[in-house]
């Protein structure tokens, strides 16, 4: 059903011009119980709403838009494992990764929670064992450093969440990510390391993609470089996929090798074993508390009631702002810096899954989907776009994310970084009027004609939307449950937006017009090609010349 032609759309269009010019200065001002009725606490993590542009009324029709749409019972057929990824035909079960081992999720018949199990319970045997010092190097030396190659889902989401959770990462383990194909990330990361001390761990879904199995093939080449032979490859790489004949193919020892199945999507795939390099650096009692936060939010988001349900929210503001307010984008802000590759995350996350222009029957969507996800750790952005944020022509909705206990505190760093926390949600909602900035011009001492000539200046509208998630503190548990928070959100905007946010083929053309364009670039014959591609790989061509 196209969401448009819902009653509760219509609603919402009509409650839209009724609200459009109030401004939340105001709606402050008459409601001093806006902040109560507008946020949600939950196990650690405090969602307030109250700074975007609704009212009780927009909560209510958002309601009845998701209940229209069907979104409860397409997140219960997501759990209980229907293959609601129709142009792939697979089931969606990133949520059964986090499941208990004695739950049962029913796939073609068969039970996928014990397989799920023996999986964990080998990534618990293989990290402690590499953190004990137990299985060693082929010289016999202790691991100092991991490589994770991987690209995308198999690389943002364990990158992401070991960056994170640094403060509890063991120091003389370094996990390091390599995923561009441009050999300088690979090298950039091998120089300073020790082949007899190095494990890598190729990640890759599919275990075809061009990224990481180049960058495989090349770690092997300089890995072999050492005085290492083919029998070391054994013991120095292992590998997660759910390609088993490809990860052999390779070289990997079965006994290193990880596998998940395909109905976990590469964008939610962290929580399975291409998490491996997660327990690695934080151990897997740590991993295992970043599943059980999941679980947590996913009980939240099938259990609350709609109006205390923090995804659902998350959703139905973020689908309010992006189809009535006409957002375009929407903007993270961690200030944190161990959320400093959260907005990276979310890209693919929000933008792979629900960057789509066709409906679930093939039908172009006649309406704005996914906006344009970006950011940048606070206080760092306050110096860059903020100027945009408060005064440009855009309306951007943000998510402010803070941490109420830091994890390395100094001195009162973490009172002045709240300080501005706490100060740029307020200046973006209430802003500063034209009368308040000629005010404060005259009360410094400003003559009328400057104040006049420079009010306009200092005028900030304010009005703009934002909506702050405060963790109590940042632990593998709390951080399961934002990421968590999060897949629902773009879950719930595909289903209303009858989208499938479960495919990618908006990647592959890029892919397939690669394939054909490497061998030209090594001196085959050219295929046909427009006048401008023709022209810049003739350049690059004659440029490549090795001196
Ligand atoms: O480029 C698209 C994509 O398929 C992503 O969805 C995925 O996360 C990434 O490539 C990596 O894929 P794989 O894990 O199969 O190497």
């Amino acid at each position: 059903m196209n969401c448009r032609q819902t009653y509760s759309w219509l609603a919402l269009k009509q409650h839209y011009n009724e609200i459009k010019n109030l401004h939340l200065r105001d709606m402050f001002a008459a409601d001093t119980v806006r902040f109560a009725d507008f946020s949600v606490e939950f196990d650690g993590i405090f969602a307030d709403f109250s700074k975007n542009r609704i009212t009780r009324e927009t909560i209510k029709l958002l309601e009845n838009l998701a209940h229209e749409c069907n979104v409860a019972a397409s997140a219960e057929r997501m759990f209980a494992g229907k293959k609601i990824n129709s142009t792939e035909n697979r089931a969606v079960l990133h949520t059964a990764l986090r499941r208990a081992a004695t739950d049962s999720v029913l796939i073609d018949g068969k039970n996928i929670i014990p397989e799920i199990h023996e999986v964990l319970v080998r990534i618990k045997v293989f990290s402690e064992e590499i953190r004990d010092g137990k299985r060693r190097g082929f010289t016999g030396k202790i691991f100092t450093d991991i490589v994770n190659i991987g690209i995308g889902g198999s690389d943002l989401g364990p990158k992401l969440v070991c960056d994170a959770l640094k403060f509890y990462s063991k120091r003389n383990l370094t996990v390091h990510f390599v995923s561009n194909i441009d050999s300088t990330h690979l090298a950039e990361t091998l120089r300073t390391l020790n082949p007899e001390t190095t494990l890598f761990i190729v990640s890759s879904k599919t275990f075809t993609t061009e990224e990481t199995m180049t960058n495989a093939r090349s770690a092997r080449d300089w890995f072999l470089s050492s005085a290492a032979v083919e029998a070391d490859v054994q013991s120095h790489f292992a590998a997660v996929s759910t390609n088993f004949t490809a990860t052999e193919q390779f070289g990997i020892n079965p006994a290193n090798v990880f596998v998940f199945r395909d109905w976990v999507g590469g964008r939610y795939s962290l929580w399975s074993a291409i998490g491996l390099s997660v327990a690695l650096s934080v151990g897997f009692e740590n991993f295992s508390d970043l599943l059980a936060g999941a679980r947590a939010m996913d009980k939240h988001f099938l259990e609350a009631p709609f109006e205390k349900n923090i995804p659902m929210l998350a959703a139905a503001i973020g689908v309010w702002h992006v189809n009535f307010f006409g957002a375009e984008s929407q903007s993270v802000l961690p200030y944190d810096e161990y959320l400093r590759l959260l907005p990276a995350y979310l890209q693919q996350l929000d933008m792979e899954s629900n960057g789509k222009s066709v409906m679930l029957q093939g039908e172009p969507v006649d309406f704005h989907t996914a906006p344009i996800i970006w950011g940048q750790p606070g206080t760092d952005s306050q110096h860059s776009f903020f100027q945009l944020l408060h005064q440009g022509t855009r309306l951007i909705p943000c998510d402010f994310i803070a941490v109420a206990k830091p994890l390395n505190p100094i001195g009162d760093h973490h009172k002045r970084l709240m300080a501005n926390f706490f100060a740029q949600t307020e200046a973006l909602m209430r802003g500063k009027t034209t009368d308040e900035a000629h005010d404060e011009l005259l009360g410094a001492g400003t003559s009328t004609h400057e104040a006049e000539r420079l009010a306009p200046h200092k005028t900030f509208a304010g009005n703009r939307p934002t909506t702050t998630f405060l963790i109590d503190k940042l632990t593998p548990y709390t951080l399961g449950a934002l990421l968590a928070m999060y897949e629902h959100k773009v879950f719930v905007q595909g289903i209303i937006w009858g989208i499938n946010s479960f495919d990618q083929w908006g990647v592959e053309l890029g892919k397939q017009l690669a394939k054909a364009i490497l061998p030209e670039l090594s001196g085959e014959d050219p295929v046909p090609h427009d006048c401008s591609t023709a022209g810049l790989i003739a350049l690059y061509k004659k440029q490549n010349v090795r001196t």
